[in-house]
């Protein structure tokens, strides 16, 4: 773990066997890059992180490919810093494909400088600084996206803090507030609130008025938690979630990246006409559960994933979180927390940090 910024990592090596060219470019992968002539000069090549076979994290290999070309609507960013993301992990594992057309790289998201910009794009010139969500391919030096997926970097918010903003942003917008409806006031539970969806979660509802509960694996987590605004943190190691909540009168909404167990509690744990959102299954997607319970209190069980909506879902995403999410973060009432730092190239050793699950907040890798 490196807590501060790391010094410039080692150089890539060459790789021979990559497993597919980015999307944008041609197979080619030598002679002048397309957009040479009209924008930034740019290499032929970049320093990457690869996924060689499915795997542990020391799967991930560092590796030379064709630096991308923005197609139609696109935009090349030159990556200062990438997020990581638990999402990246399970695709390392083999759990979890890239949506058609998707860099095979990982990389959900970055921060970093417009570099060229592809036919049809007229928000973002070369040069422009940006943070974007990316159908993938941010563990690289640059990486091609929609242009309606970047976003301003906002006002007093460094580049690798910015980094670390779009998936989390996205998700929660999109689970908490679109989907689960949230309202100022309502009880609202998160699990896993030291992630780095926890964390964003947790700020997020705070900031629209909602009273904040939180679950976490520690003391020291469950002490993050209140720091960002959740008025109670329970460690669910000492403390029954469900028993809490109902002292409270249940929870409106649960945001839950659990699943498997705690489908049965959370549906305990909602107050009569209460949402579950479901966004992840670290404890498994099966279980027994009686739907009488949820018929009885008129309870709403949904949930979804990000990454394989549509681009014109994601766009509307990112202007809604430019409208109503980015001033939050201007005034300082949701900032991405750091956990830790490291060099591009040991993207592994950030896997590892991540699945040890003692993190709090959100790991960047600094390309
Ligand atoms: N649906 C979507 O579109 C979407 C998008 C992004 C992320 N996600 C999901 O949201 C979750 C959080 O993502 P993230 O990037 O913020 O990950 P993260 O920082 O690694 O957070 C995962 C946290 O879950 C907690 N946890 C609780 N039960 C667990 C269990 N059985 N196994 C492992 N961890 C457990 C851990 O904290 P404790 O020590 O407190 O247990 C851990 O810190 C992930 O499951 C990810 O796949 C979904």
């Amino acid at each position: 773990m490196h807590p501060l910024p790391m010094p410039t990592c080692r150089a890539g090596r060459a790789t021979t066997d990559r497993p597919a060219t980015p999307p944008g470019r041609d197979a080619r992968g030598a002679g002048p890059h397309p957009m040479k002539e009209n924008r930034v000069s740019l290499p032929e090549t970049m320093r990457a992180v690869e996924i060689s076979r499915p795997g542990a994290p020391d799967v991930l290999r560092p590796c030379t490919v064709p630096v991308p070309v923005p197609g139609h609507g696109q935009i090349l960013i030159r990556i200062a810093y990438a997020g990581v993301n638990r999402p990246d992990a399970l695709q390392r594992a083999g759990a979890y494909a890239p949506p058609p057309g998707a860099s095979p790289l990982p990389g959900l998201e970055a921060a970093g400088t417009v570099a060229a910009v592809g036919p049809g794009v007229e928000r973002w010139t070369v040069g422009d600084e940006v943070c974007a969500l990316l159908p993938g391919g941010g563990y690289a030096e640059y990486a091609v996206t929609p242009a309606g997926h970047a976003l301003p970097i906002p006002e007093g918010l460094g580049l690798r803090e910015a980094a670390c903003l779009p998936e989390t942003c996205f998700t929660v917008w999109s689970n908490v507030v679109l989907r689960g409806g949230l309202l100022a006031g309502e009880r609202f539970l998160v699990h896993g609130g030291s992630s780095g969806i926890g964390t964003t979660a947790i700020q997020m509802a705070t900031a629209l008025g909602a009273r904040v509960f939180a679950t976490a694996g520690s003391e020291e987590k469950c002490a993050a938690c209140r720091g960002l605004g959740a008025e109670r943190a329970i460690n669910y190691r000492e403390e029954d979630f469900v028993a809490v909540l109902k002292t409270e009168g249940g929870a409106d909404l649960i945001l839950d990246m659990v699943g498997g167990s705690y489908l049965p509690r959370n549906v305990k744990a909602l107050a009569t006409e209460g949402r579950l959102v479901q966004i992840a299954f670290l404890e498994g997607t099966r279980i027994e559960l009686n739907f009488a319970e949820v018929m009885m209190r008129r309870l709403t069980i949904t949930g979804s994933t990000l990454r394989p909506q549509s681009d014109l879902a994601k766009d509307r995403y990112a202007r809604d979180l430019e409208t109503h999410v980015w001033p939050m973060v201007v005034r300082g009432a949701l900032r991405p927390v750091m956990d830790s730092e490291f060099p591009l190239e040991e993207a592994a050793q950030a896997h590892a940090r991540m699945e040890g699950s003692s993190h709090v907040g959100k790991i960047v890798l600094k390309v």
